[in-house]
């Protein structure tokens, strides 16, 4: 039986996996999402035309393949339907699962509600309302996409949802949804959707079988962000890595072939929460100016800092990473120095793995010899000596073979290393 090979951010999100699976996408015809919601994104040109990608898998810009939204996602419909607008030719092309959990307005109301509450410990959520719709789900009180097919039905046990949460919805200043509206609302949901909604499960189970089709599972947001084993409480609230590719489409470990883990060759991470490689002042302005590392769904800057082997360590070996994709290599030129945390400080140790109270290490750093330019390279055998050393100690730090190195923006630019 064939296996699905999956694609993962072993870091905070952001490391340009779009570019990875934009690429690799060509050879695959089954591209698939497998958890996370519209908080993701990414913004491809194509032809001059920009394209953004929030819930749809980017394989939806090859033609012959199939891009699935699996049930770990969770799927707002309102932001489903306008990222569809970019494409006429969606028919047999997108599915989705019939048991993704719906986000509503309410629940973005329910997200902003709590960051504000918060106050200074806020998680810098993305405001869409990804925690408040996995809550629901956990706490069995969700909606699923399949229960469009019976909008009154729907709509009723929306109503009766309002109903039991009502002193909650009241005291987050959550309004209840007018009747009307929301009938509408449902109806335009199901009109719009509903074509392209299947048990994707079995779908997924019949095209393994078959044996003739490579898939592709496009993991959203990064390692260090996952629910379970990210950097908890400031993380998003799916299972990242890549065993949330089992639970989000119905695939058994055995089904999983090739993980390649996508890193930037430095740190980025949006929204608070512990990073210990994080540079505060030229260094991390310099990352950030030359990276454009600023949000691609909220437009925030970026923190910025150096690359972290510690946790991209801990990252390779959760996700059985095969091997590793080093990103946006040319954002590191012109430095004089590169550092590299190789170990933590932790309660007078030094220690190489990762706590679960990351706030509390000092990294311990490796410092490297800059290059000038690697921009648009596309040779191993091309790139400056510094460059080689930086990358091969990558490898060595991180025991995990690296394969791609991308040197810019353009799918061109990109080294396969063998
Ligand atoms: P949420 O996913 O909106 O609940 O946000 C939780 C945390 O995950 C915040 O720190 C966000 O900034 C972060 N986050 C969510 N999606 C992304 C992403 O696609 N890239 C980077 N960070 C993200």
């Amino acid at each position: 039986m064939m296996a699905a090979d999956l694609i993962v951010g072993i870091q905070w999100g952001d490391e340009g996996k779009g570019k990875i699976v934009d690429l690799l996408a060509q050879e695959y015809n089954i591209v698939c999402r497998y958890q996370g919601g519209h908080n993701a994104g990414h913004t491809i040109v194509v032809g001059g035309k920009k394209i953004a990608l929030h819930l749809i898998p980017s394989g939806i810009l090859n033609p012959k393949a199939v891009n699935i939204i699996g049930n770990g996602v969770v799927v707002s419909p309102e932001a489903l339907i306008e990222e569809m607008k970019q494409f006429d030719d969606l028919d047999g092309r997108l599915l989705i699962s019939d048991k993704a959990h719906l986000i509503f307005s309410y629940h973005a109301q329910i997200d902003q509600a709590k960051e504000r509450m918060r106050g200074k410990k806020a998680i810098g959520t993305t405001g869409r309302g990804i925690g408040p719709a996995y809550a629901d789900k956990v706490s069995r009180q969700g909606h699923r996409v399949g229960e469009l097919k019976d909008t009154k039905k729907l709509q009723a046990k929306i109503e009766e949802y309002f109903a039991i949460n009502e002193p909650y919805f009241k005291a987050l200043g959550v309004e209840k949804p007018d009747s009307e509206q929301l009938r509408k609302e449902l109806e335009f949901y199901r009109d719009a959707l509903m074509p392209y909604v299947i048990d994707a499960t079995n779908y997924l189970w019949d095209i393994l079988e078959l044996g003739e089709h490579k898939i592709l599972l496009e993991g959203a947001q990064g390692t260090m962000l996952d629910i379970d084993h990210g950097t908890y409480p400031y993380v998003t609230s799916s299972n990242t890595i890549a065993a949330g590719a089992c639970t989000g489409l119905g695939l058994s470990p055995k089904d999983i072939g090739k993980v390649i883990g996508i890193a930037k060759a430095y740190c980025t991470r949006v929204g608070n929460g512990p990073f210990p490689t994080e540079e505060f002042g030229l260094e991390g302005d310099k990352l950030r100016q030359q990276g454009h590392e600023f949000g691609t769904t909220t437009g925030r800057p970026r923190r910025c800092g150096w690359f972290d082997a510690v946790a991209a360590k801990y990252a390779s070996r959760i996700n059985g990473c095969d091997e590793m994709a080093i990103m946006k290599l040319d954002v590191l030129d012109g430095f004089e120095k590169i550092k590299v945390a190789s170990a933590y400080e932790y309660e007078g140790d030094r220690i190489d793995y990762v706590p679960s109270d990351l706030e509390n290490v000092t990294p311990i750093y490796i410092e490297f010899d800059g290059w000038e330019s690697v921009k648009g390279v596309r040779k191993w055998d091309d790139l400056p000596v510094e460059a080689k050393q930086y990358i091969e100690a990558l490898e060595e730090l991180t025991q995990t073979k690296i394969a791609i190195i991308s040197t810019s923006p353009d799918r061109e630019d990109t080294i396969v290393k063998n």
